[in-house]
């Protein structure tokens, strides 16, 4: 059943490229819709060519095989992509469905789009390809990003928002220190929006306000209210030179967390340099950002502080 699969899929990007290449079809951009397909071998969608995996489609990249991707591969919201071999974009690539890359997978080159959530992402994989998220979605005053919750100085959260921390980030967390027998110390998690107006206001003491506004969130501006932060170790920079604080930075990723506010950054997050604050995104969106290099807010392209 597979090899007639792989056999059609095979035909039908040959033909794309032959009807590209000899000149004859050239004119209108071609698009080919097809249920399931799997590329066993090396294959490319043209300059001039959609493939499109629609709803309840599936397409599989074998591990070993390339497709390049010179045109646009599009996957319907309900239609599924599994990579475990390599994509290669030079046009782009959009994805309304499901992807999954496996630790095998690779996706590189051009533009990956994603149309509606980064939770239909499951990247175990590597992606070096641009990524587009969705425009911002604010709801009862609450912003999101393909569904990761945005707080930062732009994007605040309502006074009565939250209440806990998330289960998800505590869950990673224990893991995390059950794994490696690190303590990672847990100073503070969720805080009240109260909370932080008592806190900014002892920065405020402390340091001045103009200090205080790099070095803490105003209330509502804060992604410890989001339940979703997390403080560890030492609240000293020193913690960035420990054992500790080095395997955090490397590694949290790989359970779910980012450094949120990292060194050099500033300008970006509107903080200063933050080695024990670490935001849950989940594993997988965690190593998307952290493979990219970028901040939160560079990888999301929403405004800055
Ligand atoms: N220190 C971080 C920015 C906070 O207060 O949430
Ligand atoms: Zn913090």
């Amino acid at each position: 059943m597979k090899k007639i699969i792989v056999l059609i899929l095979a035909n039908l990007l040959m033909t794309l490229t032959a009807c590209k290449s000899d000149g004859t079809h050239e004119a209108s951009p071609r698009e080919a819709r097809s249920a399931e397909q799997i590329v066993a071998h090396n294959a490319t969608i043209g300059e001039n060519e959609t493939l499109i995996v629609e709803a309840n489609g599936t397409l599989e990249i074998s591990e070993g095989a390339t497709l390049t991707v010179k045109g646009i591969l599009k996957c319907a919201e309900g239609g599924s992509i599994k990579v475990l071999g390599d994509i290669v974009i030079e046009g782009s690539m959009e994805l309304g469905g499901t992807l999954t890359i496996e630790e095998t997978g690779t996706i590189s080159g051009g533009t990956l789009t994603v149309l509606n959530s980064f939770d239909d992402i499951d990247c175990m994989g590597s992606v070096t390809s641009e990524i587009i998220p969705p425009e911002p979605i604010t709801e009862n005053g609450v912003t999101t990003v393909g569904g990761i919750l945005l707080v930062n100085k732009v994007y605040s959260l309502p006074e009565d928002y939250g209440g806990e921390l998330d289960s998800g980030a505590y869950g990673a967390w224990v893991r995390m220190k059950e794994e490696t027998g690190y303590d990672f110390t847990l100073l503070s998690g969720y805080r009240s929006y109260q909370r932080q107006q008592e806190l900014f206001d002892y920065w405020v003491e402390q340091d001045g306000y103009e200090a205080a506004l790099m070095e803490s969130a105003l209330p509502g501006r804060s992604e410890h209210q989001s339940g979703l932060a997390m403080d560890v170790g030492k609240l000293e920079y020193e913690y960035a030179h420990t054992d500790e604080g080095i395997w955090l930075a490397e590694n949290c990723h790989k359970y779910g967390f980012i450094i949120r506010y990292p060194e050099d950054k500033t300008e970006i997050t509107g903080y200063i340099y933050e080695p024990w604050h670490i935001r849950y995104l989940g594993e997988s969106t965690a190593k998307l950002v952290h493979d990219s290099g970028l901040t939160l807010e560079e990888f999301l392209k929403v405004d800055k502080q």
